[in-house]
């Protein structure tokens, strides 16, 4: 996206430099003019003809709930996914007419002055009224940790398949046995809000650091290959860019299906092709894997791990696997609601999360980060926290709501810490 770049300067020198560095030949910028997003009311037939659609490549799921699915058309199958649906009496409305002038108008450019301005009134390129590149997130990082010493350190947890860093934030005023809370986003690349909410979260928890009980390990771009992906290739990239298979020619893998527990069951593909494949076993990817060595090392007493995405306005608890709860899902539950009651009063009228258990609520998705986190570490508040909207914009998210989405966000961190404290 050309006018998404707003700042890394000239787009060639930026190429020549990403090229030098990842070793990436050019990529070609995929377009969505005339592409739609259909809502589709979802009957009991509806898998049946979504698994038939999305193998033969027509369609693209964006998202879905047991009553509406979110789907992008490509404009050539239009009238062929219409007929197929209209035969099948299936109703749907057109949410987006054209996808491409939706990107086009999702991120406000910024000028080289307007850029030179801020850095030089606040010393970091970031702020929250449209999206950055990762560069900026990871400067503002290495800012705050220079700035505020004594509240912030910056660490590389590993490095992503073309060699980004992954880079964990702790913010922290070194209490004693202090209760921890990992938070991340930007695990799926196309879900912009995710990494900027997080990154607002930085701020204000940085700002409010005096009145910290709690200790915070925030990783705010998991997927940093594919984040830049959507900024210069595909903005609806969804996986990490993980080489293809041997004899294959798909790239990527769901590394929110690459977490090892339970990893290879319902809601995942072995297919490469497929944007919910799962890789080629449990922690295949360099990125979950960096999670899991991070968590088998730190010494932190961690109560809470946090997982931004978008979209639909979800609160989800364990498990994504399968249509169970675990053993303390009342408190899940209550936590849960008591964080959808606190952004409804951060964010306003359209501010309704919906609570629930993640496979019932949404879909049975297994090896995903929460499960993981959960089980295997044992953490008792796991959630997964689907951020706006409810599909009116889905993934291209225009920049003026990531404020009051972030507020909602903070909202609903404030309540998990206060709920770790046992002060709830
Ligand atoms: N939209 C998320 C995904 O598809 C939901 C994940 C919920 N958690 C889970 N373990 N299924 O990855
Ligand atoms: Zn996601």
């Amino acid at each position: 996206l050309e006018d998404n770049d707003d700042d890394s300067g000239n787009e060639d020198t930026y190429y020549v430099g990403a090229a030098k560095q990842f070793n990436l030949i050019p990529e070609e910028q995929v377009t969505y003019d005339g592409a739609q997003i259909w809502r589709i009311a979802a009957d009991s037939g509806k898998d049946e003809f979504l698994d038939y659609l999305q193998d033969r490549g027509d369609l693209s799921l964006w998202s879905g709930n047991r009553s509406l699915i979110d789907v992008l058309v490509l404009p050539d199958v239009i009238p062929r996914v219409s007929r197929f649906l209209r035969q099948r009496n299936i109703d749907y409305d057109v949410v987006i007419t054209d996808l491409q002038l939706a990107i086009n108008q999702e991120n406000p450019v910024r000028t080289p002055e307007e850029i030179d301005e801020l850095v030089g009134r606040n010393g970091h390129r970031m702020e929250w009224d449209s999206y950055h590149r990762l560069e900026d997130i990871h400067e503002y990082m290495d800012y705050l940790a220079n700035t505020y010493p004594q509240v912030c350190s910056v660490m590389s947890i590993g490095k992503s398949v073309q060699g980004r860093d992954l880079k964990v934030i702790r913010i922290s005023r070194g209490l004693a046995n202090a209760p921890a809370l990992w938070i991340d986003g930007g695990i799926h690349a196309r879900e912009w809000i995710s990494p900027a909410a997080v990154t607002y979260l930085i701020d204000y928890l940085v700002e409010h650091s005096d009145q910290l009980q709690e200790d915070y390990y925030i990783l705010p771009v998991v997927n940093p290959d594919g984040y830049e992906y959507t900024f210069r290739g595909d903005r609806l990239w969804r996986k990490n860019r993980a080489n293809p298979q041997k004899g294959g020619s798909c790239i990527g893998v769901d590394l929110n299906r690459n977490f090892g527990y339970r990893w290879g069951g319902m809601g995942t593909s072995k297919q490469p092709c497929r944007e919910i494949y799962a890789g080629s076993g449990a922690f295949s990817e360099p990125e979950t894997r960096a999670i899991k060595d991070f968590f088998q090392t730190s010494a932190a007493n961690f109560q809470a791990y946090l997982t931004f995405h978008s979209y639909g306005q979800y609160i989800l608890y364990p498990w994504g696997y399968d249509r169970r709860v675990p053993p303390d899902y009342k408190e899940l539950e209550a936590v849960g609601r008591r964080m959808a009651e606190a952004m409804r009063l951060a964010g306003g009228a359209n501010s309704h999360y919906t609570v629930g258990n993640s496979a019932t609520t949404l879909y049975a998705a297994a090896g995903g980060a929460d499960d993981w986190a959960k089980a295997n570490q044992k953490i008792k508040y796991t959630y997964t926290v689907e951020l706006r909207d409810r599909g009116q914009n889905g993934f291209v998210l225009p920049a003026k709501y990531i404020k009051p989405t972030a507020e909602e966000a903070i909202a609903a961190v404030q309540v998990v810490a206060k709920a770790i404290r046992g002060a709830s």
